[in-house]
């Protein structure tokens, strides 16, 4: 049967999407100095509520997760707080929401956080500054040690709690785009040789323990992942990291998570190590609700999910350009094309 993208979707028996397009995680640099959800975010969040689902901008778990300036925490009473007015914005208008859940690992730069050392799988370091912020360079990061590790964990466990404290549906747990679970999944970033790296299931250990953690904390049913088979951003390709993804998602295809999310710019990208483009690679490998992205249409995506690459579509950049997205799309308007020039404010 033809699917629409206008249509209920039910992705568990807690949670059901009023239609098929979500609004992709949009880091905005927006948040106040003690990294607190302003006003002008809940008004940003609530003129895109008619999403099926809202996933928030990347948000750290603790101080020493930041890479970029102004991005929110969920560390602080008051963090919570300024998300709280963000979740009823949304909620008022009918809107679902989930938190990202962030830590940039090597790519969080002490700056930040007045700190002297950046936590990482290995002494790795990520070539290059900071961008919006030139004139830092990345510094070389403190392998974690095991124990550094386990309170890792416990702190995305009890960021997931605060999150649903502050209102929101559920999670999504960050684990793309060569952020730190992601540099654990990868063997240009892992170079471990105790249980946490030199084989498949190794480099899933904390990926895994995280999502477990946090499903054990606030539901699976409330909990989402986004990954990043395809090396494509502060990690660089390794044909081995295949095996390791393949180990993840024979893992994940037993747990029930909310859904899975790719994390991709450019979905017509091919991996050779992947055999083509990664959702047609997590596709063959995931049998359960999967998000796709990446340069997509409403009409391009709606094609690939009746192509069965996908169930449910992300969208970022023109949710940026466009707050009216969603009626837009459904009324059949022109949309305003992206630029970056739109990063400078929140319309
Ligand atoms: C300005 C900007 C900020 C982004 N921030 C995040 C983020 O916080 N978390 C994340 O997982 N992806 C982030 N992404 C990636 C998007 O979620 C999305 O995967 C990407 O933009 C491709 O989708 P699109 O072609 O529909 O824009 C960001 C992308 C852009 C352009």
């Amino acid at each position: 049967m033809t699917k629409s993208l206008f249509e209920n979707v039910s992705l568990n028996s807690d949670i059901t999407l009023s239609n098929r397009i979500l609004m992709a995680p949009l880091t905005r640099c927006m948040a106040d100095d003690d990294l607190v959800p302003t006003q002008q975010m809940a008004d940003y969040y609530a003129k895109r509520a008619d999403a099926g689902l809202i996933i928030s901008e990347a948000t750290i778990i603790r101080a020493d997760g930041q890479g970029y300036p102004n991005t929110p925490g969920i560390f602080t009473a008051e963090q919570i707080q300024g998300w709280q007015r963000v979740t009823h914005a949304v909620h008022n208008k009918g809107g679902k929401i989930f938190l990202q859940l962030w830590h940039t690992g090597r790519v969080a730069h002490p700056h930040f956080y007045n700190g002297d050392t950046v936590l990482a799988p290995s002494a790795l370091k990520v070539e290059g500054t900071v961008p919006r912020m030139r004139e830092l360079e990345y510094i070389t990061p403190t392998p974690l040690s095991v124990c550094q590790i386990e309170q890792l964990v416990k702190d995305y466990a009890q960021a997931a709690s605060n999150a649903i404290d502050a209102g929101f549906d559920g999670v999504e747990i960050h684990g793309a785009n060569g952020y730190l679970i992601d540099q654990f999944l990868h063997y240009d970033s892992n170079h471990r040789d105790d249980e946490y790296g030199g084989n498949p299931e190794n480099m899933s250990r904390f990926a895994l323990s995280v999502l477990d953690a946090v499903s054990e904390r606030i539901g699976a049913n409330r909990t989402a992942l986004r990954i990043s088979p395809g090396a494509y951003f502060n990690v660089l390709p390794d044909a081995r990291d295949r095996k390791v993804f393949d180990y993840l998602l024979s893992e994940l295809s037993d747990r029930h998570l909310a859904y899975l999310h790719i994390g991709v710019f450019d979905d017509s990208l091919e991996f050779d190590y992947l055999d083509g483009r990664v959702s047609d690679y997590v596709r063959k490998n995931y049998p359960h609700t999967l998000v796709g992205v990446g340069g997509f249409s409403a009409d391009t995506g709606l094609a690939a999910i009746n192509q069965n690459r996908f169930d449910l579509l992300a969208i970022g950049r023109p949710f940026i350009a466009n707050p009216d997205y969603i009626s837009k799309v459904q009324q059949g308007d022109e949309l305003v094309s992206y630029n970056d020039d739109m990063l400078k404010e929140l319309i």
